[in-house]
């Protein structure tokens, strides 16, 4: 039975709408200073359907306000995810004087309607003159079709092109695991450039969704940019169920190329795994941020159990906006993730405690004096051989609930486990344990920590690896403790930061 309401796991540095169901982010982007956030929202229940398009606005990417839905679901047409651009220069024609227009392009998925067959997807456009607050549909819906009755055809995310000065749009055909890359220069004649699938990638009932494709400098070399594939799988995600991989490459203007398919395309590593936790799906990126690192937002959850999750009267919520930054990582390049500069700036608003160093014994175990539910944390863990030392997060008194982050440096395994976090039978697809490789530098692990009422998101080494899980703690599960088994361990600059609101 649900219960009524679950205050005790609204997030408080999270979105979360006020009530119901929320799925993907959607169209986000920065303008006058304000994000804007829209999300795949069902106003009525809280399970997916009626899909529409919720808003929300923040000035820091901490606090939102909920606004008015933007694009409602209507009885001929459900509104899927996809992406918002500024239009600057006017390219669609569709501003004012004076007045940049916002283009909506997103997927309609077609019921009961007569010029086309049910569950048809294809491309439409709305367009906006007042900042988001009101969209008129274009006249020709939908912009873009596939075939008269595709049922895949889904999830447009733009981007500029700036040497061939146009938009290209990605697009995936879902059950065929293509993205699927389109041009334009005015927004709405849209012209069919290549298909990206990685040679020899065949996983029959995986569902390719949200491609999301972005240049970025290589070791912040401006003059060499790479270019990187984000897309969205599900199911057989590394942590279960759904989760997002990414290809690094490159783009001419046509054809996008992975850069580490081996000739044979048997290499399973041609991607790489945007988070080894559980649940981050359907990561996409704001639009309109200028010249800054490009900053990428996604669903905090899991198509395997996100319908049961047990909080109330809402159920979803996004992962912070993190940083993307190129870097070589074993002779490859690799994205690096950070929490966006205006959290750290939030962060850096709080009073923190502070230990240059603290030192574990075999089996040792120190509890700082303090509580709380919602917490920034980060140290630098330095140990030798074999045993797992770290932090347990969201602990209980009596130190039987607990969320356990851990690494083994004689493994080099991170994990991170829930098994004992809380509330985990509400689904027997919840996975409980996360496990990742990681090296080491110079004998030490640096792990930065944000947790909030119903979440942990780990990440590591400078944000080389990132886990992401739900948990839902009991309400005095506030303490931590750090410890180490079978090997002693270090801590160094440990910082810990309340934000309990
Ligand atoms: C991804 C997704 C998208 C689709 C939307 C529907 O989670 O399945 O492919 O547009 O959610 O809500």
């Amino acid at each position: 039975l649900q219960p009524r309401s679950t205050p005790q796991w609204r997030p408080a540095l999270h979105f979360t709408p006020q009530a119901h169901w929320m799925n993907d982010p959607n169209g986000p982007f920065l303008v006058d200073g304000v994000w804007h956030l829209f999300y795949q929202y069902n106003p009525r229940s809280m399970v997916w359907g009626h899909t529409s398009w919720g808003h929300a606005t923040s000035r820091d990417l901490v606090h939102w306000q909920e606004q008015a839905i933007a694009l409602p679901a209507t009885s001929g047409r459900d509104i899927f995810s996809g992406s918002v651009v500024v239009d600057t220069a006017n390219r669609s024609g569709l501003g004012l004087k004076g007045i940049a227009p916002l283009i909506a392009l997103y997927t309609s998925v077609y019921t009961g309607n007569p010029r086309h067959p049910d569950g048809t997807q294809a491309q439409s456009l709305a367009f906006s003159r007042n900042r988001g607050q009101t969209w008129q549909n274009h006249p020709l819906d939908p912009v873009l079709t596939l075939s008269p009755d595709s049922r895949q055809f889904r999830d447009p995310s733009l981007t500029w092109y700036e040497p061939g000065r146009f938009w290209v749009m990605t697009t995936v055909v879902a059950d065929a695991q293509i993205v699927k890359l389109y041009r334009s220069t005015d927004l709405i004649h849209w012209d069919f450039l290549s298909d990206f699938q990685p040679p020899g990638y065949r996983k029959p009932g995986m569902l390719w969704e949200m491609p999301t494709l972005m240049s970025l400098p290589l070791d912040g070399h401006p003059e060499d940019r790479r270019w990187v594939m984000i897309v969205s799988v599900n199911p057989w995600s590394i942590a279960g169920g759904s989760g997002v991989e990414y290809y690094t490459g490159r783009f001419d203007g046509t054809r996008f190329t992975s850069d580490r398919l081996p000739p044979d395309g048997s290499d399973p590593a041609a991607y790489h795994w945007l988070d080894h936790g559980a649940d981050n799906y359907a990561a996409i990126r704001f639009a309109n941020t200028g010249d800054a690192p490009p900053c990428l937002i996604s669903w905090m959850s899991n198509w395997a159990y996100a319908d049961t999750v047990p909080t109330a009267p809402w159920r979803g919520q996004m992962t912070l906006p993190v940083t993307l930054s190129l870097r070589t990582l074993n002779n490859s390049p690799h994205l690096y993730q950070a929490p966006a500069p205006d959290y750290a700036l939030f962060v850096r608003k709080h009073p923190a405690q502070s230990w240059l160093r603290q030192d574990l014994a075999t089996n040792g175990v120190w509890r700082p004096a303090m509580r709380h539910s919602v917490a920034d944390i980060t140290f630098t863990l330095r140990g030798a051989g074999s045993g797992r030392s770290g932090i347990i997060l969201r602990e209980s008194e009596d130190r039987r609930q607990g969320t356990r982050l851990s690494y083994d440096f004689g493994s080099k395994l991170l994990t991170l486990d829930r098994t004992h976090s809380g509330n985990t039978g509400f689904s027997d697809r919840f996975s409980l344990v996360h496990v990742a490789h990681l090296d080491p530098e110079k004998g030490a692990v640096t792990l930065h920590v944000v947790m909030d009422r119903s979440s942990i998101e780990v990440f590591a080494n400078d944000g080389a690896l990132r886990m992401t899980d739900l948990i839902f703690p009991d309400r005095e599960s506030d303490r931590l403790s750090f410890f180490a088994e079978d090997a002693p361990a270090t801590l160094e600059n440990l910082r810990i930061t309340g934000l309990d609101p």
